[in-house]
């Protein structure tokens, strides 16, 4: 990988992270992202709250869809409360910090990945909880990166969001794998590719998600 890519495997990140989670992303967020983040703190929180949002409706949508996959249906609903009371949290703490929640454009980003997204099922369920996999664990690794920087309210509350987002992609892989009728490994590398190439091109706007400045 290029110096755009930098190593997950620093003491730092380690220590937040679960293995299984450094094992499944396919490279850190650039140093890059980092200082663009540091240079937008209200943008980042209102894209935060927007992305917590987004993560409890594509796990509503699902409930709505797989109605015939109970496991699928207990997990879905489980999250999408979980991200509901995250999208809370987030909203509570700008208000305190007098950050005035506005609509902002999405990122390129998830459309990035969804894009790649099969019309048929099962391909169609199994790349979605990929997708999801992938989100919620570049969400996990991005509150790690940002915690050495941030204040100690926020750093605290993205601890504890790390250790959520954490169990979040698991669940995510969980379903794809159980849910899959063939091992579904190659398709992982695919959506990892896209991923990797989401997080350290250049990008045009900051976002939660977004690339690097360009
Ligand atoms: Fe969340
Ligand atoms: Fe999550």
């Amino acid at each position: 990988m290029t110096s755009l890519s930098p190593t997950l495997d620093t003491p730092d990140r380690q220590e937040l992270l679960p293995a299984e989670l450094m094992a499944f992303l396919p490279c850190a967020t650039p140093d890059a992202w980092v200082e663009w983040a540091l240079a937008n703190p209200e943008l980042l929180l209102i894209d935060h709250a927007q992305c917590e949002k987004k993560a409890a409706s594509t796990a509503m949508s699902l409930l709505y869809r797989y109605v015939d996959q109970p496991l699928l249906l207990t997990k879905m609903s489980q999250l999408a409360r979980e991200e509901l009371l995250h999208f809370e949290q987030v909203v509570k703490l700008m208000e305190a910090r007098g950050i005035v929640y506005r609509h902002i454009s999405a990122s390129r980003y998830a459309e990035g990945l969804r894009r790649h997204v099969r019309g048929e099922e099962p391909g169609r369920l199994v790349d979605i909880l990929i997708i999801g996999a992938l989100i919620e664990a570049r969400s996990c690794e991005r509150f790690a990166r940002l915690i050495p920087h941030l204040d100690d309210e926020l750093a605290k509350f993205y601890r504890s969001l790390v250790k959520s987002e954490g169990r979040h992609f698991e669940d995510y892989l969980m379903l794809a794998r159980r849910l899959a009728p063939a091992p579904i490994d190659a398709r992982i590398a695919f959506f990892t590719d896209r991923e990797a190439e989401l997080v350290t091109t250049p990008d045009t706007v900051f976002r939660f998600h977004s690339g690097v400045p360009a």
